[in-house]
């Protein structure tokens, strides 16, 4: 473990969509019921855009309220990371259209697809950006619209998805306080068990392609919580290794938001008691790359992440992809 972080988390904000959809609505869409939805999941609600509004409205609305909370000026910004598996277009990246929004015309921006871990490799790559002095002042983002990639006739996906975008600032340490560790796996031989096939280059936007509905999300649901478990497992043990901690300097873990048996079993895995576990999947459902940055920034203004307090972040996601971090915030 440094002595000093290289870099620190200085603010966050998140953007949550107003309309909701219950496990009460989707009873009303598929073939499932609010107890199958709850007790397989622990989801009850999520939060789906409205018509017109895309991933970049939700991130620049948590880019604006991360800078305000920093108390750091948009054009003070020299590095805008973006990531998502939602972005508003083809090309160019989400992250231009924030940097357009909030004014942030000194940055240099650019979207990474990481799926569920985003978050994480954004801040891996954040945390090297400032370390090698690169730039002073990151602004990640991690940000969804998966309703919009959701097959809302296909009951094993559309109970599990929500939207919403969650922002950090950072940026050099000057104390303690800041990124411990990060650690980023992947394993593209599991691709095929998590994935939307179509809308890229390899099954462009036809009519046959949307036919055979590519342009969504599908997913080998138990395949991918066998892995999940496992690899959200190792990566929190690794990162207590590699930032020297032991699970008694742990306050708080806040694990990606997919499902709440994955997350007991990577609690249990560490042997973190609930009081130390971080959950709000049953609010938002799993947001991907906007779950972690939205559960740290509810965690601060809730008072159960409050300053000199240590966290655990761990993700898994589509690729297949993982990793963890170590924060003191
Ligand atoms: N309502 C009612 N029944 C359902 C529903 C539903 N919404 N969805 C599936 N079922 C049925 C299945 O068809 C199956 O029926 P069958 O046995 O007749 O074939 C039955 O329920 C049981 O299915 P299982 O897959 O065994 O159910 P399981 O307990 O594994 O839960 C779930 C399924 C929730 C999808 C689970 O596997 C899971 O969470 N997987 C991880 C998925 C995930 O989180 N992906 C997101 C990206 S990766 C990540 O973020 C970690």
């Amino acid at each position: 473990m440094r002595n000093q972080p290289a870099a620190k988390i200085v603010g966050t904000g998140a953007s949550i969509p107003e309309k909701v959809l219950t496990n009460f609505d989707l009873e009303k869409m598929v073939d499932t019921t609010d107890e199958w939805i709850t007790s397989r999941t622990g989801i009850e609600t999520r939060y789906i855009v409205q018509d017109g509004q895309c991933t970049s409205d939700l991130g620049t609305e948590a880019a604006l309220r991360a800078l305000k909370d920093a108390r750091v000026k948009a054009k003070e910004v020299d590095v805008i990371i973006f990531a998502t598996i939602t972005s508003d277009v083809g090309f160019p990246a989400t992250a231009v259209f924030v940097q357009k929004n909030i004014g942030a015309h000194n940055a240099a921006a650019f979207d990474i697809q990481a799926t569920c871990t985003g978050f994480i490799y954004g801040l891996e790559m954040a945390d090297a950006f400032i370390a090698t002095r690169r730039a002073k002042t990151v602004l990640l983002i991690g940000g969804e619209t998966l309703s919009r990639i959701t097959d809302y006739s296909d009951r094993n996906t559309c109970v599990l998805f929500g939207d919403g975008a969650g922002a950090a600032v950072l940026q050099p340490s000057d104390d303690d306080r800041g990124i411990l560790a990060t650690y980023t796996r992947s394993d593209g031989r599991l691709h095929n068990l998590l994935m939307m096939e179509g809308m890229g280059t390899k099954n462009p936007p036809t009519a046959q392609n949307y036919h055979e509905k590519m342009q969504y999300i599908q997913m080998e649901g138990r395949d991918v919580f066998k892995h999940a478990v496992t690899c959200m497992g190792d990566a929190a043990e690794m990162i207590l290794v590699k930032a020297g901690l032991s699970q008694a300097d742990v306050d708080l873990l806040i694990p990606h938001q997919a499902n709440i048996r994955i997350i007991d079993a990577t609690a249990k895995r560490i042997k973190l008691p609930p009081e130390k576990v971080y959950v709000n999947v049953n609010k938002y459902g799993n947001t991907s790359a906007a779950s972690i940055p939205i559960a740290i920034d509810e965690a601060r203004r809730n008072g159960r992440l409050k300053q000199g307090d240590v966290a655990i972040l761990v993700a898994f996601g589509g690729g297949f992809t993982w990793g963890s971090a170590a924060v003191r915030f």
